[in-house]
C-alpha cells in the first residue's frame, strides 16, 4: 500500500488527537500570543492542508489579520461583518457549509467553499478569531468544532 494510500485511512478525529498534544507541547512555554498563534496556524495547515488557516486579533472595532497560513487575505474585518466578525457578535463558532449561502460572507479568495471561524477567549473576552477556509464544501462539522475550540483554548 502507498504511503498517501495509509495516511487517507486515518481519520480527522484521529489527526486531532495526534495534533493536540503537539500543539500542546509546542506552545506550553511560550508567552507571546502572535508566537503561539503562529505556530498554531502552521500546525493545522501542515495537518489538513486547509486553503487557509490564520488568526484575526481583535483591535478596538475591528479584527485585525493576524499569523496565517495560505493566500493573502482581506486586512480588516468589522464587528458583525463576514463570518469572522459575526463569531465574534454572537460569540460562538460559526460553521459555514457553503459560503455562498452566508449572507455577508467576505471573500478574500473566490476558491474558498467552506469556512468555519473559532472565537478565541481570554476569560470572558474574545481577543480573536481562528478562521479556517476548505476550497471544498461541506468540510467542517462537530469534530472540528470540539477540537479546534480545544486548540484555542491552549493559546
Ligand atoms: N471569509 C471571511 C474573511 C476572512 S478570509 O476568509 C481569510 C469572513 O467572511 O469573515
Amino acid at each position: 500500500m502507498s504511503e498517501s494510500l495509509i495516511i487517507s485511512t486515518v481519520s480527522k478525529k484521529e489527526k486531532y488527537e495526534e495534533l493536540l498534544p503537539q500543539i500542546e507541547s509546542l506552545i506550553d512555554s511560550e508567552d507571546d500570543l502572535i508566537a503561539k498563534m503562529a505556530i498554531v496556524a502552521a500546525a493545522l495547515r501542515q495537518t489538513f492542508n486547509f486553503f487557509w488557516a490564520g488568526f484575526y486579533r481583535v483591535k478596538g472595532k475591528e479584527l485585525v489579520l493576524s499569523p496565517f497560513q495560505g493566500d493573502i487575505a482581506c486586512l480588516r474585518i468589522g464587528f458583525a461583518k463576514g463570518v469572522c466578525g459575526t463569531a465574534w457578535k454572537e460569540r460562538k463558532t460559526i460553521i459555514v457549509p457553503n459560503v455562498d449561502e452566508f449572507p455577508g460572507h467576505i471573500a478574500c479568495s473566490n476558491l474558498s467553499k467552506s469556512e468555519i471561524v473559532i472565537p478565541v477567549f481570554c476569560g470572558d473576552k474574545i481577543i480573536a478569531v481562528l478562521d479556517i477556509d476548505s476550497d471544498s464544501l461541506n468540510s467542517f462539522d462537530e469534530t472540528d468544532r470540539r477540537y479546534l475550540e480545544k486548540i484555542v483554548s491552549l493559546i
